[in-house]
């Protein structure tokens, strides 16, 4: 199967543009290598119609050991008589999943082809194997049944059944086939056998169905010929246990019924071997330790059967001579002794009212004997297919297709033929006959009917000679069946005249009396001949009626239905039909079966092998042209031959054309609207079919070459992929969709439900959003209000968020104090205790941070503030410039000066300028400060000295100026008076002296002008006032007028 597949899908890959190429290429190449090995197929064998030509191309083929050719679709093989090494697994492996022409001619190609025909066209089929006895139709049926066994794919189960649908074969032909003159292993019993397949294409089950046995072997044959072969192999082969056990001894020459033909041992024939098979065989189709028992008990008893005999009693009646076999035929079949010989040497009539028992005379007994043997051996026969059936069996009741094959006995023409020759050969006409109506008579009514142009090609249709056998009332076997009725006595005599009579004047019999001379010298008396479709055949009608009728004396069926033996107790049942009524006869019977036949051929689609035999001799490489031309005369071949080369190769109707092949064009795929032979004409010409490849008819389409038809298949097998993935393709998308929609509703209705489960959740925060804010509003509203409910939260959140704010825009420094954020009215007094907190704290750190020296500087300048700030123009701008220990150094004083004053008293010296008392005018004097007085110096001298006891105050004016009046007391005229003086370090020197003073009111800052005292006594004024720019002068009043640039206001 995996073979099966991959080359399925290799062979897809392979362009249909390859293929087409190939299959020519091929043909060409056979073409060209005819002369050697001649040509694969008859169809392009020129000229058609020369047999000549047809007989020299299956000769050069034959001889290169290619026995296999074809006629289009039909294989002809020629028997090799010789083991060809082309059935391998390799072979098969080879021909699997290829079309015709693709390949050289094999049997296994028409085998893959019937599989796969059925495979996609869901039907039945059937192989007619046909040919003459030997031509190698039994191999041929072999060898299909090998191919499927090998190639279908299978299972464990598959494999049960496989084995046993190959097994079936040994144990049947151990059975029912036989040495004959013509074969080795001639079938002596027609078999059709239906493989069924499950749709893929596993063999699940299969049928047989048995035509007519040639049971006259069991008793007699013919010189040269043998008993059925598993007596034989019996012999020869059985254990010692076994055949102890049934009584026999391992020697052929023992049994008469074998010995007959005088060749009980055959080179061809391995009886040991066989034996072997057919019992592993048996174990495999079901046989159980009693079945086989049974069975070979059965053959047993056949033999002892054989080899009772009888003598004449002293009355001429049959009596039994050794009495050895009875024994053994007793213990075999379960019936006693006594009855069993009761029933072989009289008869049972029935007389008015009473049976009445009548002894056999020798010969009637010889003869209700060998009736016997060939009942029990037939009817054994029989069961044995139907067990066979059992174990094939498949009881699963889906749909199966079959595929059948019809090996049945071939056309055979012996020195001395009889009734069974008759049936087989007529067996033969009734297939030639079907072969005619579905090849050249259907194939030509068919063209008339679709109206198709046609050059009649003439054929032999053998219906004529169908009929001489057949025909109600007037054919041969009618005319049998009537004899046994005849009044008086019946014998085959008068069945020639019978038939004389009737149908002498058909032109496909003869006989002696009714011959001309010429034909008269070949013919007996008690003979005639039939002019078969294959050949005149000569029939001696001795033993017809006998061998028709079939007669199992009464006696002789009920004494096996006594019998203990399972499968003689199945084979003779109790409920026999009506005693009253004649059982059909065996000519009778053969044709309602043979009728069956027809009928389930006829629904199945035919394939065909025809085997050939190139020789009588049964020798390799021998070709006999007499006896081949022969051969291809009566098969068909020619005819056939004509038909494919004149005729169409296919044909379908339109709509099962259409149906199948509508993929291929896009006007006809998907749908095609119109009718179905518009739709197929549309196709075809799409696909570019030529004018002459294919013919349109009423319904059907006729493509002429296989080849045309491999090719649009080939296109249909790779289309019907991309098919398939377009349809997957769409179905998954289909499916996806779906899918796809389904979680799209899937995710809107989550989605919905999310938003409703949002929205709901933003509504409540909204409102209690709507809450908070009118509560924020009304809490707005009321926040002047005392603190109740409306305004807690609201007042609450004032304060946080105050708190939060000013947390973030605190004062970085002491310096920003005032940027202290506004409080809301609710914070207010909070705020005010924040900031003072704050401040505290800011200015805590911010003191400890400072140095001593910075603090004192800053004790400095606060009292400087505190002493001018808001009052005096010039203080803001003084604010900045720091204050130093003093403006003059010690070391830059004059040594004279310190000496005076001692060095370690001089707190502070700034330079000034000091205004004359008389006349203001300016000197520069250094101003010395020590713990206890102030000293005017001027270089080495003290100019004044004013103790601070003694000073009253010092006044500055509130302008710009720089200048300072210091007022001392003055007790004595003779003292000094109040000092003017300016200085540019004004704030600094005057903060150093309060700050030495320590008296509150030392500093007095004064608007307008200052009085002072030139003396004790005597008083001068400084006038202050704004001017244009700083100027000083003595005014006419005699005052000093010290002018400070405006602008420079507080
Ligand atoms: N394809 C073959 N290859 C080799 N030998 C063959 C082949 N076909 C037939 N034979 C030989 O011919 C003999 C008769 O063939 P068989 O099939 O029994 O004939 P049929 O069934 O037509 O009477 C076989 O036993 C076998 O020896
Ligand atoms: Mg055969």
């Amino acid at each position: 199967m995996k073979d099966r597949r991959r080359r399925v899908r290799i062979s897809q890959r392979t362009s249909l543009e390859d293929r087409c190429n190939r299959i020519l290429r091929n043909m060409e190449a056979s073409l060209t290598a005819r002369d050697r090995v001649g040509i694969q197929d008859f169809v392009l064998l020129d000229p058609y119609t020369s047999e000549t030509a047809f007989l020299d191309n299956l000769r050069k083929r034959f001889h290169e050991n290619l026995i296999y050719t074809y006629v289009g679709t039909l294989l002809v093989s020629v028997n090799p008589y010789k083991e060809l090494d082309v059935y391998g697994k390799k072979q098969m492996d080879t021909y699997m999943g290829v079309n015709f022409f693709e390949l050289p001619p094999h049997i296994y190609a028409l085998a893959d082809n019937v599989f796969r025909a059925m495979m996609s066209e869901f039907n039945d089929h059937f192989v007619l194997i046909s040919g003459e006895s030997g031509a190698g139709k039994t191999e041929a049926s072999k060898k299909i049944l090998h191919f499927y066994a090998v190639s279908c794919p299978t299972t464990k189960i598959l494999n049960h059944v496989r084995d046993r649908l190959l097994v079936s074969n040994p144990v049947l032909e151990a059975f029912g086939n036989a040495k004959t003159l013509k074969n080795d292993n001639s079938s002596r019993f027609g078999k059709y056998m239906d493989i069924q397949f499950d749709h893929q294409g596993g063999a699940v089950g299969g049928h047989i169905l048995s035509y007519l046995l040639e049971k006259s072997r069991v008793v007699h044959q013919n010189h040269g010929e043998r008993n059925f072969h598993i007596f034989y192999q019996l012999v020869e082969g059985g254990e010692e246990d076994l055949l102890r056990w049934l009584g026999l001894e391992r020697n052929c020459q023992h049994y008469n019924y074998l010995v007959q033909g005088n060749c009980a041992k055959v080179g061809s024939i391995n009886d040991k071997r066989d034996w072997k098979t057919v019992r592993q065989a048996l174990s495999v189709v079901d046989f159980g330790e009693s079945d086989t028992e049974d069975l070979f008990s059965v053959i047993a008893s056949v033999l002892h059967l054989g080899n009772i005999e009888f003598e004449a009693d002293s009355e001429g009646y049959a009596a039994l001579g050794d009495r050895r076999e009875i024994h053994w035929l007793s213990k075999l079949l379960g019936i006693p002794a006594q009855v069993l010989q009761r029933g072989l040497t009289h008869r049972k009539i029935e007389a008015k009212t009473e049976e009445v028992l009548s002894p056999f005379s020798v010969d009637h007994a010889v003869f209700a004997r060998d009736a016997l043997a060939k009942a029990v051996y037939g009817r054994a026969f029989d069961w044995l297919v139907d067990r066979i059936n059992g174990s094939l069996a498949n009881t699963d009741s889906s749909r199966k297709n079959v595929i059948g094959l019809l090996d049945i006995y071939g056309f055979e023409v012996f020195n001395v033929n009889s009734l069974e020759q008759f049936c087989i050969n007529y067996c033969n006409e009734k297939l030639q006959q079907l072969f005619i109506q579905l090849t050249v008579k259907s194939e030509q009514e068919e063209y008339e009917v679709e109206g198709i142009e046609w050059e009649p090609v003439p054929y032999f249709n053998n219906k004529i000679i169908c009929d001489l056998v057949e025909e109600k009332h007037r054919g041969i076997i009618a005319l049998l069946d009537e004899e046994r009725l005849r009044p008086g006595k019946a014998t085959d005599v008068t069945l020639l005249e019978k038939m004389e009579e009737t149908v002498g004047g058909h032109p496909h019999f003869v006989t002696h009396k009714l011959a001309d001379q010429k034909t008269r010298r070949t013919l007996r008396r008690g003979e005639f001949r039939l002019l078969h479709y294959a050949g005149e055949v000569t029939y001696r009608v001795e033993g017809f009626l006998d061998k028709n009728n079939d007669l199992l004396y009464r006696n002789g069926k009920e004494v096996m239905q006594q019998s203990k033996n399972a499968i003689i107790k199945s084979c003779f049942p109790p409920s026999e039909p009506d005693r009253n009524k004649r059982p059909e006869t065996v000519a009778t019977q053969f044709k309602s079966s043979l009728a069956g036949l027809t009928d389930i051929l006829g629904t199945k689609e035919p394939w065909y092998v025809r085997c050939v035999k190139p020789n009588e001799a049964k020798q390799p490489g021998r070709f006999d042209d007499v006896l081949v031309r022969h051969q291809v005369k009566y098969l068909g071949l020619m005819e056939h031959l004509r038909v494919r080369r004149v005729g169409f190769a296919y044909r379908r109707k339109y709509d099962i054309f259409l149906q199948r092949y509508k993929a291929l064009c896009p006007d006809t795929w998907p749908n095609w609207k119109g009718s179905a032979a518009e739709g197929v004409r549309i196709l075809v010409r799409h696909l570019g079919y030529k004018t002459d490849e294919y013919k349109m008819g009423r319904t059907k389409i006729f493509i002429r070459h296989p080849r045309t038809l491999f090719a649009t298949e080939d296109a249909f097998q790779v289309c019907k992929h991309k098919l398939a993935t377009r349809l997957q393709a769409k179905y998954k998308g289909y499916r996806v969709k779906g899918d796809y929609q389904k979680q799209k509703e899937a995710a809107t209705k989550i989605e919905n439900c999310w938003r409703g489960l949002k929205a709901r959740k933003e509504r409540r925060q909204r409102e209690w959003a709507v809450a908070i804010i009118k509560r924020f509003i009304k809490g707005f509203m009321t926040r002047n209000k005392p603190t109740g409910a409306d305004n807690r939260e609201y007042l609450a959140y004032v304060r946080q968020n105050y708190l939060t704010r000013l947390k973030e825009n605190l004062p970085k420094t002491i310096l920003h104090a005032d940027s202290w954020l506004r409080p809301p009215p609710v914070m207010e007094e909070a705020s005010l205790l924040l900031r003072q907190l704050f401040l505290r704290d800011l200015s805590r750190k911010y003191v400890r941070g400072i140095t001593e020296e910075r603090k004192a500087q800053l004790v400095l300048k606060a009292r400087t503030s505190f002493l001018f700030k808001g009052r005096k123009t010039s203080y803001p701008a003084s604010v900045g410039s720091p204050f130093v220990g003093s403006r003059v150094a010690l070391q830059d004083m004059n040594a004279k000066i310190l000496q005076l004053i001692q060095r370690q008293n001089v707190t502070y010296t700034v330079p000034v300028l000091k205004y004359d008392r008389n006349g203001f005018r300016p000197r520069p004097r250094q101003l010395v400060f020590t713990r206890e007085a102030a000293y005017l110096a001027d270089g080495a001298r003290i100019k004044q000295t004013v103790r601070y006891d003694a000073l009253k105050g010092v006044s500055v004016s509130d302008l710009s100026d720089n200048f300072l009046v210091l007022h001392v007391k003055c007790d004595d005229v003779k003292q000094k008076g109040d000092l003017v003086l300016q200085c540019d370090f004004l704030f600094e020197a005057l903060t150093k002296l309060s700050a030495i003073v320590d008296k509150d009111d030392l500093i007095r800052v004064v608007r307008g002008s200052v009085r002072f005292d030139i003396q004790p006594g005597r008083e001068g004024f400084v006038d202050f006032r704004s001017g244009p720019k700083a100027l000083v002068y003595r005014a006419k009043n005699g005052h000093l007028t010290v002018e400070s640039a405006s602008g420079e206001n507080i």
